[in-house]
């Protein structure tokens, strides 16, 4: 019998490295850690530590590095310890890949381009405005300079069935106790389900694939207009709805307006990704 090929995918306990763990657990012999969320099939790993048991134990053929500080505002107002997780951790599994020449997938973000042009192809210029951008871009040359055979995926504004506060799901929230809400309408993002993650992560690896890809949803939105689709797919009042500018809003990190990604590239690979709506349908038949 040939071994499954076994794959480590580092924070496990995510939005997306959750819903990685679940899908290619199906093909792959899957290994998650998890940091703050322990949960009982996976291992503790904490970014911030020089330990590389983990991979000298596991031996992956492919790691897929999700994890880190996402929070934008966070990495602002704590840029050593952005530095430490999101940078000199992504060195330290870059070395622990290094142990068993694996395959590097690296999860990387739209907040990389500054947001002046939109429709951002792989080969664009980046220029982070945020210091989260700023880790995530440092993290993308330190992967690319490694000698390993990698992928980095830049991926944007994540939703999925699973989530707790975030966006999708605080809005039905919202809208469920009929609560007003305001919304970005002046900033763009391409919406991506974490599901067409997974599926298009395991198409690039079938495929040998290496290098940068853009792997987000196939269509550009304000926060608003997500807002309203998820109000007409769930049913809500679209009233409680407000639309702003975000000149309006004082946050710690500067927000770059329009990082909408490009995905032909992939889509020429034959690898689709759902539109908003047709992701949110997929989520209320989740929920069922
Ligand atoms: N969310 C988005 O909209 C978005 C947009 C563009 C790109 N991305 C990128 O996509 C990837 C996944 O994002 P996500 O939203 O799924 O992230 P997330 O839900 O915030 O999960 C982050 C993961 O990192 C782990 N982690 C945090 N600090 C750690 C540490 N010190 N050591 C080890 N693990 C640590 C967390 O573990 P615990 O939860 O157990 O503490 C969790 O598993 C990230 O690389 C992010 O930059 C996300």
């Amino acid at each position: 019998m040939v071994a499954k090929t076994k794959i480590l995918i580092i924070g496990a306990s995510g939005l997306l490295g959750s819903k990685l763990y679940e899908q290619l657990s199906e093909q792959y012999k899957i290994i998650g850690t998890c940091f703050k969320n322990k949960a009982k099939n996976l291992y503790t790993y904490d970014l911030a530590k020089k330990n590389l048991t983990i991979f000298k134990e596991t031996k992956p053929d492919i790691v897929i590095h999700t994890a880190g500080i996402t929070d934008v505002d966070y990495c602002e107002t704590n840029q050593e310890e952005a530095y430490k997780i999101n940078v000199a951790g992504t060195e330290k599994v870059i070395q622990g890949c290094k142990l068993n020449d694996s395959k590097l997938i690296y999860l990387s973000t739209d907040f990389i381009f500054d947001g002046k042009k939109g429709s951002y192809i792989e080969e664009d210029l980046p220029n982070p405005l945020n210091y989260y951008g700023k880790t995530k871009l440092k993290s993308e040359q330190l992967v690319k300079g490694s000698g390993l055979n990698y992928i980095i995926a830049r991926t944007s504004f994540l939703y999925g069935s699973k989530q707790n506060k975030k966006f999708v799901s605080w809005c039905i929230n919202k809208l469920n106790n009929e609560e007003y809400i305001t919304l970005i309408a002046d900033h763009m993002r391409t919406p991506t389900l974490v599901d067409d993650i997974a599926e298009a992560l395991n198409a690039l690896i079938l495929k040998k694939r290496q290098g940068t890809y853009h792997l987000t949803g196939s269509e550009k939105l304000s926060p608003f207009s997500m807002a309203v689709r998820i109000a007409e797919i769930f049913n809500f009042d679209k009233k409680y709805l407000k639309p702003i500018t975000s000149h309006k809003l004082n946050w710690a990190a500067q927000r770059p307006k329009n990082t909408s990604l490009n995905i032909q590239k992939l889509q020429q690979e034959g690898i689709q990704m759902s539109s908003f709506v047709e992701g949110l349908e997929k989520i209320k038949e989740q929920k069922k």
